[in-house]
């Protein structure tokens, strides 16, 4: 019978090949080299420490993994399907180079804490390359608020005009939610960040083992200790997917304001052309392709985190192949975020204001209508009272086709006969801009602190 790491004596005939190709996750881990190798040279050096194997076999086994490595990085490497997956591939390899020294490597250890590891390892490398992105989105925002923050914007609920917001202060939403995303991450990366290596298959070794040497190697902070629970858990994984799930949610959300915000209907942003695409039909379409894909890619990140949960719901504890399947969705959504925030930085540091056309909509929809209202409440007169005629000046505004600021002082009295001039003072729609105060509201003072912030957390000059 053919050599191969996972079929020993107890097998009485070769594999059908039919399973061979159904069983195989080579075409899909194979990028889980670089990680694999390196817990194999973790390995090694913890074997060799506890005198599992000699010194001299452990050197000969990090050279061979070292040339394989490099074998693997520049593509020479030729592998083998029906050698299942990356582990075994790489095993084997060493076993062709080293023979029985190759064959010591795997001492102590199981695929089933081996493939967790490299995970692990793999997942800690991808959070901090998503978080480097999203640094990245975020400075894009940060750059726009400085450049075109202080355009005022009519900002929506319910996509009905709301109130007058600076565009500053839009931008900067963005920031806290991508914010959060980073926050979350960081949170997640604690406990990804665990190692699985030594758990073997399922309830540990009677060998000698050192699990701190190797955890400590690879730069973990600490252990996942019950080997049942280890070999079983994708806890980790499924976290990470929920926290890409979540940036993708709120790109998708982001993308949907600016493909609104393009129509000829809205016309408030200019999205680069180098971003648009043509129609094939339509000569005069330009289309926000990126932002529409954006929106649909995150549909996939979110099927693949449900992929996951159905996939590890009715598992019985500990491993089983079913788990091979985690790497196809995990894989999918890391990197389709990584896509989507690549190509949003550059979207939306090249984005521009129509500043002509958003200031000249502004009058429309009455935006300083809850200005006015507060106004009311200042000068002593109930809420619900003011919230109530404020109502109806809109009506009558309505039916007459005009501003509230171009109603007359008598319309004004006709509710409250002590109202004077300085009514006109907050209407309008930079009179009600600047008349907002709270923290963390659009007012220009307190906008102006936030970027101040966000220029300082993210070190833009
Ligand atoms: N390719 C397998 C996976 O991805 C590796 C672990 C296999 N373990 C086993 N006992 N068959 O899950």
């Amino acid at each position: 019978m053919t050599e191969s790491p996972s079929r020993s004596g107890a097998f009485e005939s070769e594999v059908d090949q039919r399973v061979e190709a159904f069983t195989e996750s080579i075409s899909f881990d194979a990028r889980l080299f670089r990680e694999d190798i390196a817990g194999s040279i973790a390995h090694a050096n913890m074997l060799s420490d506890q005198q599992l194997i000699s010194p001299g076999e452990r050197d000969q086994i990090i050279e061979g993994l070292v040339n394989i490595l490099a074998e693997l990085e520049s593509g020479e490497f030729s592998f083998r399907p029906e050698l299942e997956d990356i582990h075994m591939n790489i095993e084997q390899a060493l076993i062709d180079r080293l023979g029985d020294v190759g064959r010591k490597l795997h001492t102590g250890r199981s695929r089933n804490d081996q493939v967790s590891t490299d995970m692990r390892l793999w997942i800690r490398g991808c959070i901090d390359r998503v978080d480097g992105l999203l640094a990245g989105l975020q400075k894009s925002f940060v750059q726009l608020a400085i450049s075109e923050g202080e355009v005022v914007i009519p900002a929506y609920t319910h996509l009905q005009r709301a109130q007058p917001v600076l565009a500053a202060h839009y931008f900067l939403a963005y920031c806290e939610k991508l914010e959060r995303d980073r926050l979350r991450l960081r949170d997640c990366r604690l406990r990804v960040n665990q190692s699985s290596l030594g758990t073997a298959a399922l309830a540990g070794t009677s060998l000698d083992i050192d699990r701190a040497h190797t955890a400590k190697q690879l730069g973990f902070e600490g252990l996942v200790e019950n080997s049942l629970d280890s070999s079983s858990d994708r806890d980790y994984m499924l976290e990470f997917v929920f926290c890409l799930s979540l940036i993708s949610v709120h790109l998708s959300s982001w993308a949907e304001d600016w493909i609104i915000w393009s129509t000829t209907e809205f016309s408030m942003i200019q999205i680069p052309h180098e971003f648009c695409t043509g129609s094939s039909i339509m000569p005069q379409k330009i289309n926000p392709d990126v932002l529409e894909l954006t929106r649909g890619k995150a549909a996939r990140v979110i099927g693949d985190l449900q992929t996951l949960l159905v996939l590890v719901k009715g598992l019985p504890m500990a491993y089983n192949r079913d788990l091979q399947e985690d790497k196809l969705p995990l894989f999918d959504a890391a990197d389709t975020v990584e896509n989507c925030l690549e190509i949003a930085i550059p979207l939306v540091a090249g984005s521009r204001l129509n500043r002509d056309n958003i200031a000249a909509g502004l009058d429309r929809g009455f935006l300083d209508a809850t200005t006015l209202m507060e106004f009311l409440i200042k000068r002593g007169i109930p809420q619900r009272k003011a919230h109530h005629a404020i109502g109806e000046l809109v009506r009558q505004a309505t039916r007459q086709n005009c501003r509230l600021s171009d109603l007359s002082l008598e319309d004004f009295q006709a509710f409250d006969p002590s109202l004077d001039a300085s009514i006109y003072d907050v209407l309008g729609i930079e009179n009600a801009l600047s008349a907002f105060r709270s923290l963390g509201s659009t007012s220009p003072k307190r906008v102006a602190s936030q970027i101040g912030t966000w220029r300082e957390r993210l070190e833009i000059s």
